[in-house]
Formats: structure tokens, C-alpha cells, sequence
């Protein structure tokens, strides 16, 4: 399994040793980043692995490779004679590790190096895409078989995930750490085993200081909430596809259950930009199970060799899987929404209930022909005419948009009012679509929206005294009939009340994303 480094890119030696104290346990080894230090600082590094007490690497990235560093080569050259000078017999008091960029070649340094122990880790940063065969490359870098091949590329699309994921796979170099920089590589540093890396790097992100690079993981996140240190080869993968895919409950709850269970698996952000070639690279990957989301949900069908009747009914997929290596396509948002609101209004189905939908977008398009299917009438208020009247001659719904006249409506329609829009999402926190709306009081009211946990919507109908809910309880709830399709068995019920009275206490940490 591959090694937790965490990435020090503090100013000073002691705020270093602060952090890395703070995260020891969390950690396998550390890269001390001197291009980050203040100038004085760097005259200190000597004694650094002495007062560190874990093996350190030794590595002052240069601004061209996306570090700090932007004196002269003779300067640089310098500092790393210094950090590897005066090399103890006790190698634990000498840099485990120094990162020697593939061009820079001073033979004195990598002498000094080997004569006591400390092992090369020879680097490239490919910031630009200039590298056509990373594969190649990788195994031109390797100059002893003790050396450790570091190949970082910094990626823009899926494909060239892909492309680095095949590389490494082939390269045929053993020790070796392949990471693809930026978000769209995230998951390259936590199914780091899988990409053949044998460290992944993380950053102290709750602290103040930046991530030593592009799409680094928050050093805690890697080692407890993905359990890098259990990840093998063969440790299961499932996971989340959309964009931006910033902040999403998912892999907090699926990898809370795999360790409450104790289950040799885990589960990923994978923001992609084009879902046909994520799902080439899921094949590559093994991976068992992916929760599709915005903005995929309907382009993922086409690439699908079977779905289901509620795909079919609402052209709409948040669920995809292998079955005898096809793609499979479910939808569970439809089963978690009707969970969830049967919940709320305390009923097995929805007949005699007059129901205002709000929005008549891919999410309410799968809330009508719900609302539908359990008996119920409804009016559709949208701000686009268009969309609404569309989406409502499907059901023989009544229709209107949001301005006097469509709200004045709802008085026939207000048993329950479900709020589907991306109106008052989080950075949009003022915004209410129903603002023109006074509420008797009397109204269900229930928001998909669950960050943040109450909106402008929520809070007037609470006020007036409405029963009220947000999406958190549909997401678990679907959450848990994704959980089935993948697994094959319903999660046991004493670990998803674990799991839920866990969310109360992470709750705020999910808000922020
Ligand atoms: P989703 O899959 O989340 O439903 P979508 O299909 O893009 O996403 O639909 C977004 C919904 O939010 C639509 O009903 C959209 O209204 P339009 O059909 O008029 O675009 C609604 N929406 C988004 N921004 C809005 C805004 N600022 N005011 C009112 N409605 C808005």
C-alpha cells in the first residue's frame, strides 16, 4: 500500500514541526518543501530529519516545476549540498530522501547522497502536456534500480488521466510514484496503489498553509476518511462522477460505512469532464460502483448497455454498475425522494394531495413522475414558461411560472410545496423562488437542497409554522439504494444510525466542502 508524505510547505522550520507533530500519526513520511521556507530558514535544514524523527525528504521545487524556488540553479544546487552535508553514521538523522529533478545532473550531490544512505527520488513535472510519451519517459528516468521515479502531470480532461494511468501501468519501473496534479487527478493520489505509486502526497489543509500542489488531499481526509493504509490491490473501488463535484456527502457516507464494516473498499471524487471517457477509465480501474451526478445524469444513458424502467421513465441516471462487465444504469434519487417525503408527510402515498413542484429541471422531472406514480395532483412553477408546460402535459399537471399570477395558484396547491431549483444554494444563500409566496402555515415543505441545511424557502415556511425538511434525508436515503444496487444487501440498520448521528457532527465540515 502506498505511503501517507505529508508536504511541508510552511516559512519556518518550527511551524513545520508544528504541523508534522500535529499529523504524525496520520503520516508514513514527510517532504520537507525548502523552496517555501524564508531565505534564513533555509540556513536550518541540516538538523531538520534530527527533530522530525520520520524520514524526511529533502526537496526545493523550482518555480518552472511549480514550486518556489526561483534563484539560480548554482544556488539550489547549494542548499541541497547543504541539507546532505555533514551526514551521520545514524542514518535517521540524515534526509531519507532527496528529490533530484531529471535534469539536473551534478553527480557530486547524488554521491553524497548514496555514500550515506539517503535515496534518490529522481523527478519530473510535466506542467504543460510537452511530454507525449509519459511511458517512455518514466523509464528513461531510472537510472539505478534503487532509485525512486517520481512523474507528476498535471491533467485537464479525463483522457489524460487515462493516458498517465496506462503509462504507469506499463512502465514496467517498480518503485515509482505517478500522480496526476489538479483537481481532475484527485483521485490519483488516493487510489495511489492503483496508479503503482508507492508515496502519495498530502497537505495540512486545515491549516493556513496552501497545498504543496495542485489537487493535494488533506493529509487527515487521505489517511481516516479514505483509509489510504487499508487500500490494496484488491481493495474495491466505487465512486462519484460530475463537475465541479467540490463538495459532495457521498464519500464521507460510503466510506464511513466500509469502515464501520470493516469492508475492503473504498470510494472517490472523480470529477471528470466528459463521462464516456470516465467510464473507459472505471473499466480500467475496476470499478464497481459510481454515483453519477450533475451535470451527467441524462448524458450517461446513451453509454449504458442496459437501465432501468425509472431511467427510462425520466431519462435520468444517478447510478451506474457492472454487470457481467457491462454498464448498468439505475436511478434511486426517484426511491430516496419518495422515502423521504412519504417520511415527511406521514402517508404511503400521495392521493388526494394537491403538491406544488417548483422547478421543472432534470431533478424535477424525476420529483413529477414520482409525485405522479404515487397518486398525486400537481402544479409545476417555473421561471422558464416553456420547460414548465412541457414537463406538466407529460402528467396532465396544472403549469405556471413564478411570477403573481403563477404563485397565486398555489393556494390550490399547497398541501405539500417541493423546492427543486438550485435557488438558494450555497453562495446564492439570499435567494427564495418563492418569495412572492406567503404561507398559511398548514404546507409541507421540503427543499432538495441540503447545503445550506435551512434556505430562505425553509426558513420563511418554519417561521409561518410549516412542517419542513431538506434534501439531506432524500440524499442518504438515496444513498442507501445505491449502497443495495452496489452491494447486493441493505445496509444494516445499527450502521446506518451510526452513520446518521455521525452526519449531525460532520455536518458542518460537509458545509463547507
Ligand atoms: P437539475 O438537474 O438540478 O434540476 P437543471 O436541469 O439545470 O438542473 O434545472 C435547474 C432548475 O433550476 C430549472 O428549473 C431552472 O429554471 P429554468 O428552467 O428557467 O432554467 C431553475 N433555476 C436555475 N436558476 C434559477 C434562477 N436563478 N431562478 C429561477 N429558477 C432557476
Amino acid at each position: 500500500m502506498a505511503k501517507n508524505c505529508l508536504c511541508l510547505t510552511a516559512k519556518t522550520i518550527d511551524r513545520n514541526l508544528e504541523i508534522l507533530n500535529k499529523y504524525r500519526k496520520y503520516i508514513d513520511l514527510a517532504e520537507l518543501r525548502v523552496d517555501c521556507l524564508d531565505q534564513n530558514e533555509s540556513l536550518y535544514i541540516r538538523r531538520f530529519p534530527e527533530l522530525a524523527g520520520i524520514p524526511v525528504i529533502l526537496t526545493i521545487r523550482r518555480d518552472i516545476d511549480g514550486g518556489q524556488f526561483s534563484g539560480g540553479e548554482g544556488a539550489r544546487v547549494k542548499l541541497l549540498a547543504n541539507g546532505l552535508a555533514f551526514a551521520n553514521a545514524d542514518s535517521r538523522l540524515n534526509f531519507a530522501y532527496v528529490d533530484i529533478e531529471d535534469d539536473l545532473k551534478v553527480p557530486s550531490l547524488e554521491e553524497a547522497a548514496r555514500t550515506f544512505g539517503t535515496k534518490i527520488i529522481r523527478s519530473c513535472h510535466d506542467l504543460d502536456g510537452s511530454i507525449t510519451d509519459i511511458c517512455a519517459k518514466i523509464k528513461s528516468m531510472q537510472r539505478t534500480g534503487d532509485e525512486i521515479v517520481k512523474m507528476a502531470v498535471a491533467v485537464k480532461t479525463t483522457n489524460d488521466v487515462l493516458g498517465v494511468y496506462k503509462a504507469s501501468r506499463d512502465c514496467a519501473v517498480k518503485n515509482r510514484i505517478v500522480i496526476c496534479m489538479g483537481h481532475m487527478g484527485v483521485y490519483s493520489r488516493i487510489l495511489a496503489e492503483k496508479f503503482g505509486s508507492i508515496f502519495t502526497y498530502s497537505s495540512a489543509l486545515s491549516e493556513t498553509e496552501a497545498a504543496g500542489a495542485p489537487g493535494q488531499l488533506d493529509v487527515q481526509d487521505l489517511a481516516e476518511l479514505y483509509r489510504l493504509k487499508k487500500i490494496g490491490k484488491k481493495t474495491k473501488i466505487y465512486g462519484i462522477a460530475g463537475y465541479p463535484l467540490k463538495a459532495s456527502i457521498s464519500p464521507w457516507f460510503f466510506n464511513s460505512i466500509f469502515a464501520l464494516e470493516n469492508m475492503d473498499a473504498v470510494y472517490a471524487p472523480f470529477p471528470t469532464d466528459s463521462i464516456s471517457d470516465f467510464l473507459d477509465l472505471a473499466k480500467e480501474l475496476d470499478v464497481q460502483g459510481l454515483a453519477v451526478t450533475v451535470p451527467y445524469k441524462e448524458e450517461v444513458i446513451p453509454k449504458l448497455s442496459k437501465s432501468s424502467a425509472a431511467v427510462q421513465a425520466v431519462g435520468a441516471c444517478n447510478t451506474v454498475f457492472p454487470i457481467e462487465g457491462e454498464w448498468y444504469g439505475e436511478n434511486t434519487d426517484i426511491a430516496g425522494f419518495s422515502c423521504s417525503l412519504l417520511n415527511l408527510v406521514n402517508r404511503k402515498n400521495l392521493k388526494n394531495q394537491k403538491i406544488t413542484i417548483v422547478g421543472a429541471g432534470g431533478v424535477a422531472r424525476a420529483v413529477a413522475a414520482e409525485v405522479y406514480r404515487l397518486g398525486g395532483k400537481a402544479l409545476i412553477l417555473n421561471r422558464t414558461a416553456s420547460k414548465a408546460k412541457a414537463l406538466a402535459s407529460i402528467y396532465n399537471f396544472k403549469w405556471g411560472t413564478l411570477d403573481t399570477q403563477g404563485i397565486g395558484q398555489i393556494s390550490k396547491y399547497k398541501d405539500i410545496i417541493i423546492q427543486t431549483t438550485s435557488v438558494g444554494m450555497e453562495g446564492y444563500e439570499d435567494a427564495d423562488p418563492l418569495e412572492l409566496y406567503t404561507y398559511t402555515g398548514k404546507e409541507a415543505a421540503m427543499d432538495l437542497i441540503y447545503m445550506p441545511a435551512e434556505t430562505q424557502f425553509l426558513k420563511r415556511a418554519a417561521k409561518a409554522g410549516c412542517k419542513t425538511l431538506n434534501g439531506y434525508d432524500m440524499v442518504i436515503s438515496q444513498a442507501c439504494f445505491q449502497y443495495l444496487n452496489f452491494m447486493g444487501k441493505e445496509i444494516p440498520q445499527k450502521v446506518l444510525n451510526r452513520i446518521k448521528s455521525l452526519g449531525e457532527s460532520k455536518w458542518s465540515k460537509i458545509r463547507t466542502g
